[in-house]
């Protein structure tokens, strides 16, 4: 499989707001089947990377899907092309029940991946019986399985999850953990970024760290770990 083109790659990508230069030069891959995790401190553009990639930032450089160049596309079309994103702030519409913020993930050409409300509610037995209340009453932990499982029911190859246990007790983010295990079971890739390092090295396949707007490193969980120099320099705080 390491042969084949990566699901995503990503190459000196530079991206923008406004006049605020603020990814420089980003490296990264994330291969089928894989949970990838981006480590970093606050502020050294991992968000930025992920609205760069689903193209709402101003961006340069190469962003590959399956070898496909999508540098010049529009959100619309990353969608389309298999990627499904979770905002750090969760994104979920206010006013509308859960099951309606499902069914908004649903995608028309939806294909096997797809997660269905059957799908979700076995899983969440939770979500099923709220299913008519509206989704801004949901716990902090529900509403993030919500945004997730509102992702998986438009059918990606690829979801990037962006801090998706930021504000959770410690029991809900094992419960995140599992979801993100799961969905990999299921054939779909992960790129999470995480503050927590001992979760995300714990799932993930692969572990990329960013300084200041760049892969600073690139390696196992377990290389990671033994790298104190850089674990010093960029993740201690
Ligand atoms: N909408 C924005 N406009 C201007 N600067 C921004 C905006 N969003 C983020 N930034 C800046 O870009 C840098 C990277 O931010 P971000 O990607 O959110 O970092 P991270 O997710 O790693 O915490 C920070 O210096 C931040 O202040
Ligand atoms: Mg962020």
């Amino acid at each position: 499989m390491s042969d084949s083109a990566p699901l995503l790659s990503v190459r000196d990508v530079h991206a923008y707001y406004g006049l605020s230069h603020v990814l420089h030069g980003v490296d990264l891959d994330v291969r089928e089947g894989q949970i990838v995790a981006l480590l970093g401190r606050n502020g050294v553009g991992r968000s930025t990377l992920c609205k760069a990639i689903m193209a709402i930032v101003e961006r340069e450089g190469s962003i590959r899907i399956k070898g496909q160049e999508t540098s010049q596309m529009m959100p619309h079309q990353m969608a389309r092309l298999g990627v499904g994103y979770v905002p750090e702030d969760r994104a979920i519409f206010p006013g509308l029940t859960v099951e309606q913020n499902l069914i908004l993930g649903q995608h028309a050409n939806a294909g096997p991946k797809s997660w269905t409300l059957d799908k979700v509610y076995s899983q969440f037995p939770s979500l099923e019986r709220r299913r008519d209340t509206d989704a801004d009453v949901l716990s902090g932990g529900e509403k993030q399985m919500l945004a997730m499982c509102r992702a998986l029911m438009s059918g990606p190859d690829l979801i990037l999850v962006d801090e998706p246990t930021e504000g959770l007790a410690p029991l809900i983010v094992e419960q995140v953990a599992e979801l993100l295990a799961e969905i990999t079971r299921s054939g779909v890739s992960v790129l999470l970024i995480e503050q927590k390092l001992t979760m995300a090295m714990r799932i993930a396949d692969h572990v990329y760290v960013m300084g200041h707007g760049r892969t600073v490193f690139s390696g196992s969980p377990e290389e990671l770990r033994i790298d104190h120099d850089t674990c010093k320099a960029w993740l201690e705080v």
